[in-house]
């Protein structure tokens, strides 16, 4: 049996580590389709394109072959058969990603990378539009969500562990700003899925918001095979 679990929700919520830990218990592959944008949105800005020119970014984006692939269960993006895993987390790449992420060309380019790994195997896939746009028949739909303020305390949290300077008011701004352009853009914009259930994580742990993901994957799961026998 292949199962899909779609996460959805803003940035800063707790996705990766949620999905990561998820598809640990379940012994399912973790898809990071954020890291495939931010990917993308390295190579532009590796190749100079101005975030403003949406045309110049849609042709740009066709000399970028992205693909995936897993190194002790971790995942690693090929860019153009290069691992850029070291430059993808930073906020310039990922206020890029945000801006990238809304031509359509660069989102038909990583539609079918998603859809195929998900039909080839079990799945916990992250992003903004996994249960709305890339698999509308996921087993199970989360939109994983928290107020700006604590996302953004995690997020200055994880930069400062990593030595990087940073501002939480400023990590704040961007947070909300990033949802703005990721709810409001015309193609694919971020939103809960009729059938996703709603989890806010501003007041839980981890822990906690990892045990309600596979608490309702095993109610839903157990009823259909219940059905079935
Ligand atoms: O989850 P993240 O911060 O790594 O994602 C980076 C950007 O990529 C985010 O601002 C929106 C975009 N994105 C998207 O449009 N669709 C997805 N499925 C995943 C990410």
């Amino acid at each position: 049996m292949i199962y899909n679990i779609a996460i959805d929700g803003p940035a800063g919520a707790g996705k990766s580590t949620i999905a990561r830990r998820v598809a640990k218990e379940l012994s399912f592959i973790y898809v990071d389709t954020g890291a495939m944008y931010r990917a993308m949105a390295f190579y532009l800005l590796r190749e100079g394109v101005d975030r403003n020119n949406t045309e110049l970014i849609g042709d740009t984006c066709q000399n970028a072959e992205i693909s995936i692939e897993y190194q002790d269960g971790e995942q690693i993006v090929l860019l153009n058969g290069e691992n850029v895993n070291a430059y993808l987390r930073t906020e310039e790449v990922g206020n890029m990603a945000s801006v990238s992420s809304a031509v359509p060309r660069v989102r038909e380019k990583l539609l079918s990378l998603q859809r195929k790994l998900a039909k080839d195997m079990s799945v916990v896939m992250d992003g903004r539009d996994i249960g709305t746009t890339i698999l509308p028949d996921a087993d199970v739909k989360i939109y994983l969500t928290a107020s700006s303020l604590p996302r953004a305390r995690r997020r200055y949290l994880e930069l400062q562990e990593k030595g990087e300077t940073c501002n939480l008011d400023e990590i704040q701004k961007d947070i909300e700003e990033r949802d703005q352009r990721d709810m409001n853009r015309e193609i694919s914009p971020l939103r809960q899925a009729d059938d996703a259930v709603l989890v806010d994580s501003s007041d839980l742990t981890i822990e906690q918001v990892v045990d309600r993901i596979l608490e309702i994957f095993r109610s839903k799961t157990e009823k259909e095979v219940s059905h079935e026998s």
